[in-house]
């Protein structure tokens, strides 16, 4: 078994999660040995809707662990309270891990030492703690590399009076942004910046965790050279020592198809991360419809609507005239919702052309041919998910990253439109238009570019392979 021994710490997320468990399983297949620390809560829920377990039990050189939240079982762990996470975090989980890092449990049971801890990029106190014990640090950062970099330009944009800002004057342009001095608006900077002074929480709890980010040895974005390198001129200004090795889920699937493994160790690799049951019917639903011609809509697995947002939404899709794929999350729509109070022209035209499910296999979804267009929060999984297939996005950001990611859709790579701040029937009726009919070819030609280019990223030859080989060949020597 390698002496390199990697602990992966990914942020309790769908997203976050996803991608920290292809990187694991890329960095098994190339022998080095890999703990993967979740949340109780997150391991409980992989273990009753996916096959993780028996996917990694392939892995000898493979073990995962679990540390507590500090929340009880049921906390709703969506964004509007996600505060509380961090809290629970920082209370009970920080002096665990110090705990596990410290008496060396991890070695214990995988016989060798943890070398470099792989956290997520918002936990800090794992840099701490992996200096205590002489162990080097690589971040993972599963925001946008456009959303990092508004985090790392937060004291300036404090000390240029541009942030904090409250709900009015959200057109105003930002201009302590490096490189998005010609689009960027406070609406299109982090949600939390939205606020009328600096003791909101999140901020600076965002604001602590930046500062620490260029202490790490490197710092690995689920990111293609192609697609960020506007943005990547200035964050090696910062941090010199990044990996790009998006998209993960293509990169995976063009590793094992260049550098076939063991067959022992070879798998579908199409295994599911999924923390709810995935709806697969909604698959041989698509099957029905023609070509490019279904909207799909997904809010991601933490971000929750009112009622009225999603009445609005679906009355969009409805009087858009398009068939439509709706994830309704369980708990992610918010107040008196009752099915017996869906109005009648909702249900009708649902029976006919619509589908909803809770949870889907949104990869398989997003690369069906039926699918021509998706209405997103915005979410960086899904936005790379998208670009991946040449998809045109509407975007309806709600938090976090999610505000930057839908500007650099509209107005950098032009594969989409910016609904923001509003979820209006009437808006979302036009952007389903303008992206399946009006203004289709345009964003199709530029999706396409897109696409081409993320794929070629994953190639023996491209960028993201690349920098996949020369972060394990840094994890060897530093281990
Ligand atoms: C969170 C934040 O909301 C987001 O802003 C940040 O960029 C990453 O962390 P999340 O809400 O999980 O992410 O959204 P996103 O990053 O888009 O990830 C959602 C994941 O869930 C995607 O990988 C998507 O494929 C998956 N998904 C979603 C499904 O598998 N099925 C579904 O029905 C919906």
């Amino acid at each position: 078994m390698s002496k390199t021994h990697v602990l992966l710490f990914p942020i309790p997320m769908q997203g976050p999660v996803n991608c920290t468990l292809k990187l694991a399983e890329l960095l098994c297949l190339n022998g080095l040995t890999v703990t993967v620390l979740n949340t109780e809560h997150i391991h409980r829920n992989l273990l009753r809707h996916t096959n993780v377990l028996t996917r990694f039990s392939r892995y000898d050189n493979f073990r995962f662990e679990t540390i507590s939240d500090g929340l009880p079982d049921d906390h709703p762990r969506s964004t509007e309270r996600f505060v509380e996470v961090f809290e629970g975090m920082k209370n009970v989980t920080e002096p665990v891990f110090k705990e596990m890092m410290v008496s060396g449990c991890f070695s214990k049971i995988s016989k060798c030492p943890v070398t470099v801890v792989i956290p997520d990029g918002s936990y800090s106190f794992a840099l701490d703690v992996a200096d205590e014990v002489g162990v080097p640090v690589v971040y993972f950062e599963t925001v946008s590399p456009c959303a990092l970099w508004t985090y790392l330009c937060l004291p300036k944009l404090i000390e240029a009076g541009e942030v904090p800002f409250s709900g009015n004057d959200l057109d105003v342009p930002v201009k302590s942004v490096p490189g998005t001095e010609h689009f960027l608006r406070r609406r299109d900077l982090p949600g939390f910046y939205r606020c009328d002074n600096l003791t909101n929480h999140i901020m600076q709890t965002i604001m602590n965790e930046a500062t620490h980010v260029p202490r790490a040895h490197g710092v690995i974005i689920n990111t293609f050279e192609v697609l960020d390198e506007s943005i990547l001129v200035h964050l090696r200004k910062v941090c010199p020592n990044i990996y790009c090795i998006g998209p993960l889920h293509t990169l995976f699937k063009s590793c094992m198809a260049i550098e076939p493994k063991p067959v022992t160790q070879m798998h579908k690799s199409n295994g599911s991360n999924s923390l709810w049951e995935e709806n697969r019917s909604c698959l041989s639903w698509l099957d029905t419809k023609p070509a490019k011609s279904v909207i799909y809509v997904s809010i991601g697995s933490l971000a929750i609507m009112t009622v009225d947002q999603f009445f609005e939404i679906w009355h969009g899709l409805v009087n858009s005239g398009k068939p439509f794929l709706i994830v309704k999350r369980p708990g992610s729509v918010i107040g008196d919702y009752d099915d017996n109070q869906v109005p009648k022209v909702l249900v009708d035209a649902t029976k006919e052309r619509g589908f909803i499910a809770k949870w889907v296999p949104q990869e398989e979804v997003l690369a069906h041919s039926s699918i021509g267009g998706f209405l997103t929060h915005s979410g960086w999984n899904s936005t790379m998910e998208s670009i991946v297939e040449g998809v045109p996005m509407i975007c309806w950001p709600l938090y976090v990253d999610q505000q930057v990611n839908s500007r650099f859709v509209s107005e950098v790579w032009k594969i989409g439109i910016d609904m923001k701040d509003t979820s209006d029937r009437v808006i979302i009726e036009k952007a389903i238009n303008d992206i399946t009919n009006v203004r289709r070819n345009e964003f199709i030609k530029s999706a396409n570019t897109l696409a081409e280019s993320a794929a070629q990223s994953v190639t023996k030859d491209g960028s993201s392979f690349k920098d996949l080989n020369r972060l394990i060949k840094d994890l060897n020597s530093v281990s």
